[in-house]
């Protein structure tokens, strides 16, 4: 029998009292599509490795646990380095409700594959933004001799011996460039990744398996070459900053028309949201590992359309929009990657935005304020977004839902209140109070 105790709802909310210009110096994390990867395929290193610069979001937090779940000892030796010690590890046995909930959870399917020979890890999770298939992770594991099959919302796969192949991806896709890096790592021959991704992501995992003991080239270009090695070795490796990370700021910067400078990036990673932002107006000044964003003159329209990379990032595609609503005139956002990314458009439009999405692209007339209201994260990017909508409008913003923009945003309002920012995270216990079951 119960006690009759009573529990209650409560709900996160990010409050923002905004068209207050940031104005300081803002420090980028490591990058969460970097790290993912790497932290799972520590698995392949039979032996301990030391992870720096990874930062503290949900995915990861959830990344480690997967993890330790299935035997790995991890050790947090600061907040932002990570010794994971995979020599106990055992596959087939990652927590379902756990793999499910993000998409980067599937390079445990190349890292069992790769160490193991076999592998059984549940389907992926990940942001509603799209239809997204796993063919062609599929079509690189079959390559290298793996068979696989899909059952039960698990991918079960099974090779005698990983063999090198030659393998030409239908389509560009960065989980599935990264997926058979990991498995081909340490299998019998070499193996050719032919229309790679080209994300600084792909190429900070090869340096990470690299200072381990592999032999893969070419990464960063449209084809890989992995020359598969018996052993794999501990290292110890820093993670890239996060560009998308940066280029979030880079917008709130220019939507608050303040001045900041973005520390802890590689300008040749956000080049093509550089090249966008100055064709909008705003003035970019780009040092070593900085860049410094002065958003104070008339932002103008400007056409924009998601690629891989080097293209502009389908990732920066709700940031960019919100900027689009502030500039004077109209804007074309093509969007070329997922055929789900505009869901942001609806929050948007409750702040007054005038958009209309025509298929994958969306027609944006600028030039009016958006008003502070009421909205929803209803995935990472849309949720940052809405954060730098509720940054440029006069009056109160509240974000729900803000568990989405944790997962790849590192302490996003404790960093944007250290330069100006009138924001806050509150924990709101809901009306609603329940009895509790027995
Ligand atoms: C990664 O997703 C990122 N996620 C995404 O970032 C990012 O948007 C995407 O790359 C593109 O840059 C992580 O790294 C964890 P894809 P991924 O495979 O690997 C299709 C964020 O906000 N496709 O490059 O899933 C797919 O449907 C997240 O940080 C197939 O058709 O992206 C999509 O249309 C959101 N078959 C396109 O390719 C496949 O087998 C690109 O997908 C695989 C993908």
């Amino acid at each position: 029998m119960s006690d009759g105790g009573y529990g209650t709802i409560v709900m996160e909310k990010i409050i923002i009292n905004g068209a207050k210009p940031l104005r300081g110096t803002i420090e980028v994390s490591g990058a969460k599509n970097a790290a993912l990867p790497i932290l799972l395929a520590a698995l392949m290193v039979d032996d301990k490795c030391v992870i720096e610069n990874v930062p503290c979001i949900s995915d990861v937090t959830l990344s480690l646990e997967i993890l330790s779940s299935m035997g790995c000892r991890i050790r947090m030796l600061t907040k932002n380095t990570v010794e994971i010690d995979s020599r106990f590890a055992t596959g087939g046995v990652s927590p379902y409700d756990l793999v499910r909930r993000m998409r980067g959870s599937y390079y445990l399917i190349g890292a069992e594959l790769g160490r193991w020979g076999r592998a059984y890890v549940g389907l992926p999770g990940g942001c509603d933004i799209g239809i997204r298939p796993i063919d062609q992770h599929i079509k690189g594991f079959r390559a290298l001799g793996a068979e696989i099959s899909v059952e039960g919302g698990y991918v079960k796969a099974s090779a005698d011996e990983l063999s090198g192949a030659s393998i030409y991806f239908d389509n560009v896709t960065v989980g599935g460039t990264i997926n058979v890096m990991i498995a081909a790592a340490r299998a019998k021959g070499t193996t050719v990744i032919e229309n790679a991704a080209r994300e600084p992501h792909i190429v900070d995992l090869a340096n990470f398996l690299n200072s381990c003991g592999a032999k893969i080239t070419g990464a960063g270009t449209d084809v890989i070459k992995i020359k598969g090695v018996d052993k794999l070795y501990g290292s110890t490796y820093a993670i890239i900053p996060d560009m998308i990370e940066a280029g979030t700021y880079m917008c709130a910067a220019a939507a608050t028309r303040g001045r900041l400078r973005v520390n802890n990036v590689i300008p040749k990673h956000l080049e093509s949201i550089s090249a966008k932002l100055e064709e909008m107006g705003v003035e970019i000044i780009e040092n070593d590992d900085s860049v410094e964003v002065c958003g104070n003159g008339e932002l103008r329209r400007v056409n924009i359309k998601t690629l891989p990379y080097p293209g502009f990032p389908t990732d920066m595609n709700p940031q960019i929009g919100v900027l689009l609503c502030l500039a004077k005139g109209v804007s074309c956002l093509t969007e070329s990657i997922y055929d789900n990314r505009f869901k942001y458009v609806e929050e948007l439009k409750r702040m007054g935005a005038s958009i209309t999405v025509d298929g994958s692209t969306a027609i944006i007339e600028g030039g009016g304020l958006l008003s502070a209201a009421p909205v929803k994260a209803l995935d990472l990017r849309a949720g940052a977004a809405m954060i730098i909508a509720g940054l440029a409008a006069k009056g109160r913003t509240e974000i729900e839902d803000i568990h989405f923009i944790e997962r790849g945003y590192d302490d996003i309002v404790g960093k944007l209140r250290s330069v100006g920012a009138d924001i806050k995270k509150v924990i709101i216990p809901s009306a609603v109070s329940f009895e509790k079951a027995n």
